[in-house]
């Protein structure tokens, strides 16, 4: 007797990005750099910052989440579960998943954080699909939100160029048509922590006036074996999921990165044997937003997605943490 598989399958997409534009004229008059330069080393042209007082993370979640229950016609109690992924948490504690909960309306759903940096939605999409798959909640939500501009030193000219703030945010609910999310690899290596890491502030280092002086509550970045690590490591695991479920670049439909820099997403579909059509690119409108990049591209990107569409999610950061996720799209959304 033919079993049916219960996957957990994206039915919604949601997104959000703050008004303000930060152009790289803008850069050019706050640090020695030039738009041709951060043009030709990322791709980014310019990128969202939430300006305004009292605002954090979880209002661009909530935000994000809104949209994507207005398009559903749903309430935010219908929801089961919210995970939020996100290195830029309202607070230490506690979770913004809590906060974002309480300011939809749903505030005594379980809920909970995942920090895993710029692959963070990997491991949260990955972590709602689980509960899903065992039967234990019919309708996850997952989000994607990093106010960058948070924790970026608009004096280091090395990293302000790159992050921008946004918020994305995916449903999963059960399938059994063959839809949802067939696969995944996640990978983290600790050890690459001394290349990409926020010095202080953390149990290591708490905050004080000594560590607020040497601008330990920045991003810090050491560009280059990032890019190296990121470069070989999201094309291995894009690689190996479409070799052990027998896909060529012809059965990929599309290609979501991770929105890093050009140059790692372009070797990336290299390796994949994917033309350029394939490849999902919001970098130069939104810059690196860490855990939002991928379901802002899902959001952008839902009306020319249709059913059984093999779509794969990969992703790279800091950890190091990376990984891939393959999945067949459950939905058109311009079916009446
Ligand atoms: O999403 C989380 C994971 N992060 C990543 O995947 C980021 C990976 N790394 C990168 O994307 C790139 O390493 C960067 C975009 C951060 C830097 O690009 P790069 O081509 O690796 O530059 P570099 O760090 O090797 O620097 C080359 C030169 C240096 O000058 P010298 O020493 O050759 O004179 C830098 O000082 O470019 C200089 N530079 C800049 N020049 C103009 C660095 N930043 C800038 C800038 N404008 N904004």
């Amino acid at each position: 007797m033919a079993t049916t598989t219960r996957r957990a399958a994206i039915t919604g997409v949601g997104g959000y990005v703050p008004n303000y534009v930060l152009t790289n004229a803008e850069l050019e008059s706050m640090v020695d750099t030039t738009d041709a330069w951060i043009q030709s080393r990322t791709g980014i042209s310019e990128r969202r910052i939430l300006k305004g007082e009292g605002l954090a993370t979880s209002d661009m979640a909530v935000a994000a989440v809104q949209c994507l229950l207005d398009k559903k016609g749903w309430q935010a109690t219908d929801i089961d579960l919210l995970i939020c992924a996100t290195v830029t948490p309202d607070m230490v504690f506690p979770a913004t998943a809590n906060i974002i909960a309480d300011k939809l309306g749903c505030r005594t759903i379980p809920s909970f954080d995942i920090a895993a940096a710029c692959s963070g939605f990997l491991y949260a999409l990955n972590t709602g699909a689980t509960f899903v798959e065992s039967g234990k909640y019919e309708r996850v939500v997952v989000v994607g939100a990093d106010k960058m501009s948070a924790i970026v030193d608009y004096q280091d000219r090395a990293t302000c160029i790159i992050f921008g703030d946004g918020a994305g945010t995916v449903l999963l609910e059960p399938s059994e048509q063959g839809t949802g999310i067939v696969d995944s690899i996640l990978r983290s290596d600790g050890a690459g922590r001394i290349y990409l890491h926020q010095k202080a502030g953390g149990s290591l280092k708490p905050p004080s006036h000594d560590t607020v002086a040497a601008r330990e509550h920045y991003i810090f970045q050491d560009g280059q074996p990032v890019f190296k690590f990121a470069v070989k490591n999201m094309a291995d695991v894009a690689e190996e999921i479409m070799q052990r479920n027998q896909l060529n670049s012809d059965d990929v439909a599309w290609l979501v990165p991770h929105q890093a820099n050009k140059r790692i997403i372009d070797a990336t579909a290299r390796r994949m044997g994917l033309s350029d059509e394939k490849v999902m690119l919001n970098i130069q409108k939104f810059g690196n937003t860490t855990a939002a990049t991928i379901p802002l591209c899902l959001w952008e990107w839902e009306n020319q997605l249709k059913p059984n569409d093999n779509i794969i999610l990969t992703a790279f950061g800091g950890g190091f943490t990376w990984g891939a996720i393959y999945l067949k799209w459950a939905y058109s959304s311009t079916e009446a």
